[in-house]
Protein backbone atom coordinates (compact mmCIF):
# COMPACT_ATOMS: atom_id res chain seq x y z
CA UNK A 1 0.00 0.00 0.00
CA UNK A 2 2.56 2.85 -0.94
CA UNK A 3 0.42 4.30 -3.76
CA UNK A 4 0.56 8.09 -3.41
CA UNK A 5 -3.03 9.13 -2.99
CA UNK A 6 -2.92 7.04 0.13
CA UNK A 7 -1.27 10.52 1.45
CA UNK A 8 -3.78 12.54 -0.73
CA UNK A 9 -6.96 11.28 -0.19
CA UNK A 10 -9.79 12.88 -2.46
CA UNK A 11 -12.13 14.93 0.08
CA UNK A 12 -15.41 14.98 -1.10
CA UNK A 13 -18.49 16.39 -0.08
CA UNK A 14 -21.98 14.19 -0.69
CA UNK A 15 -25.16 16.02 -1.02
CA UNK A 16 -28.40 14.17 -0.51
CA UNK A 17 -26.71 11.41 1.04
CA UNK A 18 -29.84 9.60 2.69
CA UNK A 19 -31.29 9.36 -0.98
CA UNK A 20 -30.85 6.03 -3.11
CA UNK A 21 -27.45 7.01 -4.74
CA UNK A 22 -26.26 9.05 -1.99
CA UNK A 23 -26.48 6.38 0.36
CA UNK A 24 -24.60 3.94 -1.44
CA UNK A 25 -21.94 6.38 -2.77
CA UNK A 26 -21.77 7.14 0.94
CA UNK A 27 -21.27 3.16 1.79
CA UNK A 28 -18.60 2.38 -1.38
CA UNK A 29 -16.52 5.61 -0.22
CA UNK A 30 -16.81 5.79 3.62
CA UNK A 31 -13.86 3.04 4.11
CA UNK A 32 -12.58 3.57 1.22
CA UNK A 33 -8.91 5.02 1.69
CA UNK A 34 -8.70 7.10 -1.36
CA UNK A 35 -10.97 9.53 -0.23
CA UNK A 36 -11.97 11.74 2.81
CA UNK A 37 -15.94 11.54 2.93
CA UNK A 38 -18.39 14.31 4.31
CA UNK A 39 -21.65 13.89 3.49
CA UNK A 40 -25.11 16.00 3.80
CA UNK A 41 -28.34 15.06 3.94
CA UNK A 42 -30.85 17.79 3.13
CA UNK A 43 -31.31 18.42 6.90
CA UNK A 44 -27.73 19.55 7.20
CA UNK A 45 -27.30 20.97 3.87
CA UNK A 46 -29.92 22.52 1.79
CA UNK A 47 -28.97 23.17 -1.43
CA UNK A 48 -31.65 25.37 -2.29
CA UNK A 49 -29.95 27.79 0.23
CA UNK A 50 -27.33 29.60 -1.58
CA UNK A 51 -25.31 30.82 1.64
CA UNK A 52 -25.84 27.22 3.24
CA UNK A 53 -24.32 25.79 -0.02
CA UNK A 54 -21.48 28.24 -0.14
CA UNK A 55 -20.82 28.31 4.21
CA UNK A 56 -20.82 24.49 3.95
CA UNK A 57 -18.09 24.45 0.69
CA UNK A 58 -15.74 27.25 2.71
CA UNK A 59 -15.59 24.86 5.98
CA UNK A 60 -14.65 21.54 4.40
CA UNK A 61 -13.32 23.30 1.40
CA UNK A 62 -13.67 19.36 -0.97
CA UNK A 63 -11.74 18.19 -4.13
CA UNK A 64 -15.30 17.54 -5.35
CA UNK A 65 -18.70 18.04 -4.70
CA UNK A 66 -21.08 15.03 -5.64
CA UNK A 67 -24.67 16.39 -6.05
CA UNK A 68 -27.38 13.21 -5.93
CA UNK A 69 -29.94 15.17 -4.92
CA UNK A 70 -33.08 14.97 -7.12
CA UNK A 71 -36.75 16.19 -7.29
CA UNK A 72 -37.62 12.55 -9.00
CA UNK A 73 -41.57 12.21 -8.52
CA UNK A 74 -42.10 12.28 -12.22
CA UNK A 75 -46.25 12.58 -11.95
CA UNK A 76 -46.16 15.04 -8.75
CA UNK A 77 -43.95 17.24 -11.04
CA UNK A 78 -46.44 18.27 -12.86
CA UNK A 79 -48.18 19.68 -10.50
CA UNK A 80 -45.33 20.88 -7.97
CA UNK A 81 -43.20 22.31 -11.08
CA UNK A 82 -41.87 25.24 -8.87
CA UNK A 83 -40.24 22.82 -6.34
CA UNK A 84 -39.19 20.73 -8.96
CA UNK A 85 -37.21 23.34 -10.77
CA UNK A 86 -36.27 24.64 -7.46
CA UNK A 87 -33.91 21.87 -6.90
CA UNK A 88 -33.40 20.09 -10.26
CA UNK A 89 -32.46 23.50 -11.96
CA UNK A 90 -31.81 26.07 -9.50
CA UNK A 91 -30.02 24.33 -6.88
CA UNK A 92 -27.61 22.85 -8.84
CA UNK A 93 -26.61 26.31 -10.43
CA UNK A 94 -26.37 27.64 -6.56
CA UNK A 95 -24.10 24.34 -6.02
CA UNK A 96 -22.21 25.11 -9.45
CA UNK A 97 -21.97 28.73 -8.77
CA UNK A 98 -21.01 28.26 -5.05
CA UNK A 99 -18.06 25.56 -6.61
CA UNK A 100 -16.84 27.70 -9.25
CA UNK A 101 -15.56 30.36 -6.86
CA UNK A 102 -13.55 27.71 -5.36
CA UNK A 103 -12.93 26.14 -8.57
CA UNK A 104 -14.16 22.61 -7.26
CA UNK A 105 -15.47 20.08 -9.99
CA UNK A 106 -18.76 19.06 -9.53
CA UNK A 107 -20.37 15.75 -10.42
CA UNK A 108 -23.94 16.00 -10.91
CA UNK A 109 -26.71 13.50 -11.62
CA UNK A 110 -29.31 14.20 -14.54
CA UNK A 111 -31.53 11.38 -16.50
CA UNK A 112 -33.05 9.35 -19.42
CA UNK A 113 -35.71 11.55 -19.25
CA UNK A 114 -34.08 14.03 -21.44
CA UNK A 115 -34.76 12.45 -23.87
CA UNK A 116 -38.60 11.65 -25.98
CA UNK A 117 -38.24 8.12 -25.76
CA UNK A 118 -38.07 7.73 -29.42
CA UNK A 119 -34.85 5.71 -30.61
CA UNK A 120 -35.78 2.26 -30.14
CA UNK A 121 -31.25 1.85 -30.72
CA UNK A 122 -30.25 3.94 -27.19
CA UNK A 123 -29.36 7.75 -26.86
CA UNK A 124 -25.67 9.16 -27.15
CA UNK A 125 -24.97 11.47 -24.86
CA UNK A 126 -25.52 14.38 -27.99
CA UNK A 127 -28.81 13.17 -28.92
CA UNK A 128 -31.26 16.00 -29.23
CA UNK A 129 -32.98 16.16 -25.36
CA UNK A 130 -36.63 16.26 -25.79
CA UNK A 131 -38.19 16.11 -22.58
CA UNK A 132 -41.78 14.85 -22.30
CA UNK A 133 -42.72 15.93 -18.68
CA UNK A 134 -41.81 19.14 -16.65
CA UNK A 135 -39.81 16.43 -14.30
CA UNK A 136 -37.48 15.93 -17.69
CA UNK A 137 -37.32 19.59 -18.39
CA UNK A 138 -36.23 20.47 -15.08
CA UNK A 139 -32.92 17.75 -15.08
CA UNK A 140 -32.50 19.10 -19.10
CA UNK A 141 -31.94 22.71 -17.08
CA UNK A 142 -30.55 21.66 -14.57
CA UNK A 143 -27.81 19.96 -16.65
CA UNK A 144 -27.34 23.44 -19.16
CA UNK A 145 -27.17 25.51 -16.13
CA UNK A 146 -24.39 23.38 -15.12
CA UNK A 147 -23.13 23.32 -18.33
CA UNK A 148 -23.35 27.28 -18.39
CA UNK A 149 -21.93 28.13 -15.58
CA UNK A 150 -18.94 25.46 -14.64
CA UNK A 151 -16.50 23.94 -16.96
CA UNK A 152 -15.12 21.47 -14.81
CA UNK A 153 -18.51 19.22 -13.83
CA UNK A 154 -19.33 15.68 -15.30
CA UNK A 155 -23.07 14.79 -15.76
CA UNK A 156 -23.85 11.22 -15.70
CA UNK A 157 -27.34 10.72 -17.00
CA UNK A 158 -28.48 7.25 -15.27
CA UNK A 159 -32.05 5.33 -15.58
CA UNK A 160 -34.59 2.83 -13.74
CA UNK A 161 -32.58 3.27 -10.42
CA UNK A 162 -33.47 1.00 -8.07
CA UNK A 163 -32.09 0.13 -4.71
CA UNK A 164 -32.94 -1.05 -0.74
CA UNK A 165 -33.86 2.51 -0.04
CA UNK A 166 -36.72 5.00 -0.61
CA UNK A 167 -39.45 5.15 -3.36
CA UNK A 168 -38.33 2.79 -6.04
CA UNK A 169 -39.82 0.26 -8.68
CA UNK A 170 -38.13 -3.07 -7.11
CA UNK A 171 -39.48 -1.83 -3.58
CA UNK A 172 -43.14 -1.20 -5.28
CA UNK A 173 -43.30 -4.13 -6.78
CA UNK A 174 -42.17 -6.03 -3.62
CA UNK A 175 -44.79 -4.78 -1.50
CA UNK A 176 -47.65 -4.79 -4.04
CA UNK A 177 -46.75 -8.96 -4.64
CA UNK A 178 -46.86 -9.23 -0.66
CA UNK A 179 -50.23 -8.07 -0.39
CA UNK A 180 -52.25 -8.70 -3.55
CA UNK A 181 -52.90 -11.84 -5.64
CA UNK A 182 -52.84 -9.73 -8.82
CA UNK A 183 -50.60 -6.96 -9.89
CA UNK A 184 -49.96 -5.22 -13.07
CA UNK A 185 -47.09 -3.92 -14.77
CA UNK A 186 -46.58 -2.00 -18.32
CA UNK A 187 -44.92 -4.29 -21.06
CA UNK A 188 -44.18 -1.56 -23.50
CA UNK A 189 -41.72 0.80 -22.30
CA UNK A 190 -38.25 0.31 -22.47
CA UNK A 191 -35.34 0.71 -20.44
CA UNK A 192 -32.07 -0.32 -17.92
CA UNK A 193 -33.04 -0.76 -14.70
CA UNK A 194 -29.72 0.48 -12.86
CA UNK A 195 -28.81 -0.25 -9.25
CA UNK A 196 -28.07 2.53 -7.14
CA UNK A 197 -25.07 0.80 -5.79
CA UNK A 198 -23.66 0.37 -9.57
CA UNK A 199 -23.87 3.75 -9.95
CA UNK A 200 -21.81 3.99 -6.88
CA UNK A 201 -19.17 2.29 -8.06
CA UNK A 202 -19.52 4.20 -11.22
CA UNK A 203 -18.91 7.37 -9.35
CA UNK A 204 -15.95 5.88 -7.19
CA UNK A 205 -14.31 4.54 -10.51
CA UNK A 206 -14.81 8.07 -12.16
CA UNK A 207 -13.78 10.32 -9.42
CA UNK A 208 -10.26 8.25 -8.71
CA UNK A 209 -9.85 8.85 -12.37
CA UNK A 210 -10.12 12.71 -12.40
CA UNK A 211 -8.36 12.82 -9.06
CA UNK A 212 -5.31 10.99 -10.92
CA UNK A 213 -5.12 13.25 -13.61
CA UNK A 214 -7.81 12.41 -16.00
CA UNK A 215 -9.85 15.52 -17.66
CA UNK A 216 -12.84 13.81 -18.81
CA UNK A 217 -15.18 16.31 -17.70
CA UNK A 218 -18.37 16.55 -19.83
CA UNK A 219 -21.78 14.33 -20.06
CA UNK A 220 -22.23 11.09 -19.97
CA UNK A 221 -24.61 8.14 -19.96
CA UNK A 222 -24.74 4.97 -17.75
CA UNK A 223 -27.41 2.20 -17.35
CA UNK A 224 -27.03 -1.48 -16.45
CA UNK A 225 -27.07 -4.13 -19.15
CA UNK A 226 -29.79 -5.61 -20.43
CA UNK A 227 -32.77 -4.26 -21.99
CA UNK A 228 -36.22 -4.62 -20.38
CA UNK A 229 -39.74 -3.53 -19.85
CA UNK A 230 -41.49 -2.98 -16.16
CA UNK A 231 -43.00 -6.27 -16.93
CA UNK A 232 -39.64 -7.76 -17.26
CA UNK A 233 -38.04 -6.64 -14.22
CA UNK A 234 -40.82 -6.87 -12.38
CA UNK A 235 -40.97 -10.71 -13.08
CA UNK A 236 -37.53 -11.05 -11.94
CA UNK A 237 -38.25 -9.18 -8.41
CA UNK A 238 -40.69 -11.47 -8.00
CA UNK A 239 -38.09 -14.51 -9.03
CA UNK A 240 -35.57 -12.80 -6.48
CA UNK A 241 -37.68 -12.36 -3.79
CA UNK A 242 -39.42 -16.15 -4.39
CA UNK A 243 -36.58 -17.17 -2.70
CA UNK A 244 -36.45 -16.15 0.81
CA UNK A 245 -40.72 -15.87 1.50
CA UNK A 246 -43.92 -17.07 -0.13
CA UNK A 247 -44.90 -14.05 -1.94
CA UNK A 248 -49.24 -13.60 -1.93
CA UNK A 249 -48.98 -12.34 -5.82
CA UNK A 250 -50.24 -15.56 -7.87
CA UNK A 251 -51.13 -13.46 -11.21
CA UNK A 252 -48.46 -10.75 -13.26
CA UNK A 253 -50.49 -9.32 -15.89
CA UNK A 254 -48.71 -7.49 -18.56
CA UNK A 255 -50.67 -4.01 -19.35
CA UNK A 256 -50.01 -0.97 -21.88
CA UNK A 257 -48.38 2.15 -19.76
CA UNK A 258 -51.40 3.82 -21.34
CA UNK A 259 -53.93 1.58 -19.91
CA UNK A 260 -51.81 2.69 -16.14
CA UNK A 261 -52.82 6.05 -17.04
CA UNK A 262 -50.29 8.19 -15.22
CA UNK A 263 -49.75 12.73 -14.63
CA UNK A 264 -46.93 12.73 -16.78
CA UNK A 265 -45.43 11.24 -20.44
CA UNK A 266 -42.81 8.67 -20.08
CA UNK A 267 -40.73 8.22 -22.83
CA UNK A 268 -41.74 4.38 -24.52
CA UNK A 269 -37.09 3.76 -24.74
CA UNK A 270 -35.27 5.57 -22.46
CA UNK A 271 -31.74 3.29 -23.25
CA UNK A 272 -28.77 4.52 -22.51
CA UNK A 273 -25.88 4.18 -24.50
CA UNK A 274 -23.03 3.70 -22.29
CA UNK A 275 -19.91 3.09 -24.76
CA UNK A 276 -18.37 6.85 -24.07
CA UNK A 277 -17.99 5.72 -20.46
CA UNK A 278 -16.68 2.94 -21.28
CA UNK A 279 -14.35 4.86 -23.99
CA UNK A 280 -12.90 7.88 -21.70
CA UNK A 281 -13.10 6.03 -18.20
CA UNK A 282 -12.96 2.19 -19.31
CA UNK A 283 -16.00 1.79 -17.38
CA UNK A 284 -17.95 -1.12 -18.48
CA UNK A 285 -21.85 -1.95 -17.10
CA UNK A 286 -22.72 -4.59 -15.07
CA UNK A 287 -26.29 -6.87 -15.73
CA UNK A 288 -28.97 -5.69 -13.97
CA UNK A 289 -30.06 -9.16 -13.02
CA UNK A 290 -27.13 -9.42 -10.88
CA UNK A 291 -27.45 -6.42 -9.09
CA UNK A 292 -31.48 -7.49 -8.47
CA UNK A 293 -30.38 -10.34 -6.79
CA UNK A 294 -28.16 -8.81 -4.41
CA UNK A 295 -30.46 -5.77 -3.48
CA UNK A 296 -32.89 -8.16 -2.77
CA UNK A 297 -30.84 -10.42 -0.96
CA UNK A 298 -29.74 -6.96 1.20
CA UNK A 299 -33.58 -6.33 1.27
CA UNK A 300 -34.44 -9.60 2.97
CA UNK A 301 -31.17 -9.78 5.27
CA UNK A 302 -30.79 -6.76 6.63
CA UNK A 303 -33.41 -6.29 9.51
CA UNK A 304 -32.56 -2.14 9.45
CA UNK A 305 -33.95 -1.88 5.74
CA UNK A 306 -36.50 -5.28 6.28
CA UNK A 307 -39.55 -2.80 6.03
CA UNK A 308 -40.37 -1.95 2.75
CA UNK A 309 -43.16 0.35 3.98
CA UNK A 310 -40.55 2.52 5.60
N1 LIG B 1 -34.65 7.43 -9.15
C1 LIG B 1 -34.51 7.21 -10.47
O1 LIG B 1 -35.09 6.28 -11.05
C2 LIG B 1 -33.61 8.11 -11.27
C3 LIG B 1 -33.53 7.90 -12.66
C4 LIG B 1 -32.69 8.74 -13.41
C5 LIG B 1 -31.96 9.74 -12.79
N2 LIG B 1 -32.06 9.92 -11.45
C6 LIG B 1 -31.29 11.01 -10.85
O2 LIG B 1 -30.37 10.49 -9.90
C7 LIG B 1 -30.22 11.40 -8.81
C8 LIG B 1 -30.45 10.67 -7.50
O3 LIG B 1 -31.67 9.97 -7.55
P1 LIG B 1 -32.15 9.10 -6.31
O4 LIG B 1 -33.17 8.14 -6.83
O5 LIG B 1 -30.97 8.62 -5.54
O6 LIG B 1 -32.90 10.22 -5.47
P2 LIG B 1 -33.66 10.10 -4.06
O7 LIG B 1 -33.55 8.73 -3.52
O8 LIG B 1 -35.00 10.70 -4.26
O9 LIG B 1 -32.78 11.06 -3.15
C9 LIG B 1 -32.74 12.43 -3.35
C10 LIG B 1 -32.25 13.03 -2.07
O10 LIG B 1 -32.19 14.45 -2.23
C11 LIG B 1 -32.61 15.02 -1.00
N3 LIG B 1 -33.04 16.40 -1.15
C12 LIG B 1 -34.26 16.87 -1.51
N4 LIG B 1 -34.26 18.22 -1.50
C13 LIG B 1 -33.03 18.60 -1.10
C14 LIG B 1 -32.41 19.86 -0.88
N5 LIG B 1 -33.08 21.02 -1.08
N6 LIG B 1 -31.14 19.89 -0.46
C15 LIG B 1 -30.45 18.76 -0.25
N7 LIG B 1 -30.97 17.53 -0.44
C16 LIG B 1 -32.25 17.45 -0.87
C17 LIG B 1 -33.73 14.12 -0.56
O11 LIG B 1 -33.99 14.31 0.82
P3 LIG B 1 -35.47 13.98 1.38
O12 LIG B 1 -35.64 12.51 1.19
O13 LIG B 1 -35.39 14.40 2.81
O14 LIG B 1 -36.42 14.81 0.55
C18 LIG B 1 -33.16 12.75 -0.87
O15 LIG B 1 -32.40 12.25 0.19
C19 LIG B 1 -31.21 12.55 -9.07
O16 LIG B 1 -30.52 13.60 -9.70
C20 LIG B 1 -32.19 11.95 -10.07
O17 LIG B 1 -32.76 12.93 -10.89
C21 LIG B 1 -32.86 9.12 -10.67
Amino acid sequence: MTQDFLTTPAKILITGADGQIGYFLNQATQNDPFFSVVAFTDAKLDISNRQQVQKRLDEHLPDYVINTTGFNAVDQAEAQSERCYALNRDAVENLAMACGELSIPLIHLSSDYVFDGHYESGYKEDDQARPLGLYGDSKWEGEEVLRATLPRHLILRVSWVFSTIGDNFMRRALLQARQEEEIVAADDRRGCPTSASDIARVIVAILKQLHNGAENWGTYHYCCAEITTRYGFTEAVLAAAGQYEKLKVEKLIPISSSELGSDAERPASSVLVCTKLLNHFGIRQLPWRSQLVAMIREQYQNEEINDITA
